[in-house]
């Protein structure tokens, strides 16, 4: 690379998102935000987070534990596969990062307990964990706190996200903004970049597409499962045969047709009948599940190949990870020297070593 390159890519400003690794990724993940970071990889310096620390404040047992590695090696071939590119962005494993531990510690001294008690996320993840008040441990409550470790350690200017990570976001900036009063200037404050896209209903076309509710179609999903997800499809209740005029608005077939099939004239044509009663489900159907087909080839076709080169994708995130291990260490030494910590060991260890050099000396001397 050129000098100036380097130098231009050293100005971009920082993107920070992540996952927690689940698992195998679907269609929602894909237009609510992997479509987004794969195209800020060209204009920001981005930074991809498996977080696996955060998987622990609702899983903590070892069986769990157990099951990220399968996990973080799904997650990580979709990344690949949809063009998140190891070569412009850094994909890192947040639990390898020693910094992250520390700089949580820190934070946990500016954000009041209150602050994070009453956000409806923790609530609702405690819900979802199937946890009443009481069984809510102390790092749940502080995930926020944790997220904002993520966030700051690389000094990241945005943070794309969904909405019901907003919240979290507005944290971070108030620790970062905390920080940089007591001590000194060392963060952006960033911002959060929301998501415009509505969250994708599941193929039940009840709830947003989900893994736990079963109604995902995912990246990996083969030709066959597929069509026969598309077939299984909630579409519009009324209409019981064919003839019957149906209702485009909110169906979720023509909502995946709208996002997924790029013949407009095919799902225009598609509404019209539809509306008129002179087309079936079926052809509606097989229409969308082509069109799925044709979109997920490619990324299928990539992720095969980046999951049949031995230790690729390990390579991929030790490598990012090591890049995010050296950041961590350049941001957590910033941290201590603003608040003074490193002023406290330094003298104590320098006095310390003059001493036994003295004692050394009186030593060989007597
Ligand atoms: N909270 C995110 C989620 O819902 C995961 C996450 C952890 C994250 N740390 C982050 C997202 C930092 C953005 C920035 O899964």
């Amino acid at each position: 690379m050129t000098k100036e390159g380097s130098q231009a890519m050293g100005e971009k400003k920082r993107v920070l998102t992540g996952d927690r690794p689940t698992g195998k990724m679907h269609l929602g993940h894909y237009v609510g935000s992997l479509v987004n970071r794969v195209r800020l990889q060209d204009q920001y310096e981005c930074f991809f987070l498996i977080a696996d620390l955060h998987m622990l404040t609702t899983r903590p047992q070892k069986e769990h534990i157990e099951a990220l590695r399968e996990n973080i090696r799904e997650m990580v071939l979709d990344y690949l596969a949809v063009g998140i590119d190891p070569n412009k962005s850094t994909i890192y494993l947040q639990s390898a990062v020693h910094a992250v531990y520390e700089m949580n510690l820190f934070f946990e001294m500016l954000v009041t307990l209150p602050r994070l008690t009453r956000l409806p996320s923790i609530k609702e993840m405690a819900r979802a964990a199937n946890m009443d008040d009481e069984a809510v441990p102390f790092g749940l409550i502080g995930y926020p706190v944790l997220q904002a470790a993520d966030i700051l350690m690389p000094r990241a200017h945005v943070v794309p996200v969904g909405k019901d990570n907003e919240a979290h976001v507005e944290i971070t900036r108030e620790i970062a903004r905390r920080f940089n009063s007591y001590y000194g200037e060392v963060f952006p404050i960033p911002e959060a970049l929301i998501g415009d896209v509505p969250t994708l209903v599941g193929i039940d076309g009840k709830a947003k597409m989900s893994k736990s509710l079963n109604n995902a179609i995912f990246l990996s999903d083969d030709p066959r499962t597929v069509e026969k997800k598309v077939f299984q499809m909630y579409t519009d209740p009324k209409r019981v045969r064919a003839d019957i005029p149906g209702t485009v608005e909110g169906n979720p077939v023509f909502i995946y047709h709208d996002i997924f099939n790029p013949n407009k004239a095919e799902v225009e044509d598609l509404k019209d009948r539809y509306r008129r009663g002179k087309v079936g489900d079926v052809e509606v159907k097989e229409k969308l599940a082509r069109a799925l087909n044709q979109f997920l080839d490619p990324i299928r076709e990539r992720r095969q190949y980046y999951a049949e080169q031995p230790g690729y994708v390990e390579q991929v995130i030790y490598e990012g990870t090591l890049r995010m291990q050296r950041i961590g260490e350049e941001t957590l030494s910033l941290m201590k020297k603003a608040m003074g910590l490193t002023g406290i060991w330094n003298r104590i260890s320098r006095k310390a070593r003059d001493r036994v050099k003295k004692q050394e000396r009186q030593a060989a001397e007597g």
